[in-house]
């Protein structure tokens, strides 16, 4: 077996309903995954993610809002007694929001946090405990170049990103005596819904002027997918506390 395969690993995913999760999910199931725990608010859409995976693949699907979600270890636990235990989480789901800084609320910066960090971390919590994890696991945050790089009206999103980040490398340090491996990915602009809503409200010139930047063009969700099915992978079993960085060139100028 390729040590690039997730043959026998069951990995659960958040924002499973679109863009770079659904992608995820597609390439983890490609790439031999024996399970998925599939996570988001659209039960429409993300029952058209299921059926793009591999037949092969064991699917279970959990619908809900992240951030106001009381009983989402019992659902966690509930699904673990089905598919088995965990060896693997992506944490995809992520809300992005491109205001001048006068627009800038408290509630945005709540909002924002609410998805991109904190469920995001609460979720690592609950994987990390015996009774859900494998003997070994790996868990990817989807950050974002503009937790690195700073962007015109990007205050709230880049402060989350760049908490996602740091978090991650602390929770690589506290993890790693469970065997369980921890590893940020920052891609570029990715072409999915949330780039075409940002590209909607900045306008023709600014979006232009934002594709310039990108040497190799804007990356597609399958871009980012394969980072992380790579560490997700026993190939990347001495990776930990790492930020990859997915993004045509964006960040290297
Ligand atoms: N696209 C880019 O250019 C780009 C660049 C850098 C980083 N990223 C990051 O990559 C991640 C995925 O982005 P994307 O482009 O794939 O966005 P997307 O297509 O808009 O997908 C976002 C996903 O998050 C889920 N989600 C949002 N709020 C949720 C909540 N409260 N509870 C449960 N699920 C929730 C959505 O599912 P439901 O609506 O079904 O709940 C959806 O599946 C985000 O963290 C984003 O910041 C994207």
């Amino acid at each position: 077996m390729s040590s690039f395969s997730l043959q026998d690993k069951t990995i659960l995913i958040t924002g499973a309903s679109s863009g770079i999760g659904r992608s995820c999910s597609v390439e983890c199931s490609n790439n031999g995954a024996a399970a998925l725990i599939l996570i988001a608010r659209n039960e429409e859409e993300l029952q058209k993610t299921v059926m793009m995976l591999a037949p092969a693949t064991k699917v279970e699907t959990i619908i809900a809002d992240i951030t106001h979600c009381e009983n989402l270890e019992e659902l966690i636990a509930e699904k673990v007694d089905i598919v088995g235990k965990i060896s693997g989480f992506i944490h995809c789901a992520g809300i992005e929001k491109t205001l001048p800084l006068k627009k800038h609320t408290p509630q945005l910066y709540n909002d924002i946090f609410a998805v991109n960090v904190i469920s995001g971390f609460e979720i690592a919590k609950i994987l990390s405990l015996k009774k859900y994890k494998n003997e070994k696991s790996s868990f990817v945050f989807i950050s974002s170049v503009a937790g690195m790089v700073g962007e015109i009206g990007k205050t709230a999103y880049s402060a989350s990103k760049g908490a996602v980040v740091s978090g991650a490398r602390s929770l690589a340090m506290e993890l790693s005596r469970s065997n369980i491996r921890v590893n940020s990915v920052s891609p570029a602009m990715v072409n999915t819904p949330i780039l075409e809503k940002m590209f909607d409200n900045i306008g023709e010139e600014a979006s232009q002027e934002i594709l310039k930047k990108h040497p190799l063009g804007i990356g597609e969700p399958e871009d980012v997918a394969n980072a992380c099915v790579f560490l997700l992978s026993d190939a990347a079993k001495w990776v930990t506390g790492s930020n990859l960085v997915i993004d045509g060139g964006y960040s290297a100028q």
